[in-house]
């Protein structure tokens, strides 16, 4: 059965024009792109997008980092998309990621680290409904 998983490219890698050179990556990888759109995020989209991290010392400037410009939403699927991305994108921080990674060798620091990806089959579903509706997303 296929999975999907959300991917956010995030603000820094939208202002160096890296969108084309991530989406590239996460086509060749054998990723489906099902849905796909800009959002520019207020405050308190990504606070509701981040809650779960609501108690982290981070989360004030996380969430206004993600506000402050135009990000890429998309819904990736494959076989097994969460894993799949997930080592895609390289680890949380950047100088722990792999080569080879998105992380590595896009992401300015551990906030600005150019992309997101959902972490559970569970936290994808709930993330994929935060931003597209079903008439979005192609089967
Ligand atoms: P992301 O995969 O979008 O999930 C939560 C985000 O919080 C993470 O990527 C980083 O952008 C950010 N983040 C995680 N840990 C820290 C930290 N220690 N300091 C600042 N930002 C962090």
């Amino acid at each position: 059965m296929a999975q999907q998983t959300l991917a956010i490219i995030k603000p820094d890698a939208i202002e160096r024009n890296l969108m084309g050179e991530i989406l590239k990556r996460i086509e060749a990888t054998g990723l489906r792109v099902r849905a796909l759109k800009m959002v520019h995020m207020d405050k308190e989209q990504a606070k509701g997008f981040y809650a779960v991290h609501s108690d982290k010392p981070f989360f004030d400037s996380l969430t206004d980092y993600m506000s402050s410009g135009p990000a890429a939403v998309a819904v990736l699927e494959a076989e097994n998309a969460v894993d799949a991305y997930r080592s895609l994108m390289g680890a949380t921080k950047p100088e722990e990621a792999e080569v080879g990674t998105i992380r590595k060798e896009f992401a300015l620091d551990i906030e600005k680290n150019s992309v997101h990806g959902s972490d559970s089959p569970e936290n994808a579903e709930r993330e994929i409904n935060y931003f597209f509706n079903q008439l979005e997303i192609v089967n």
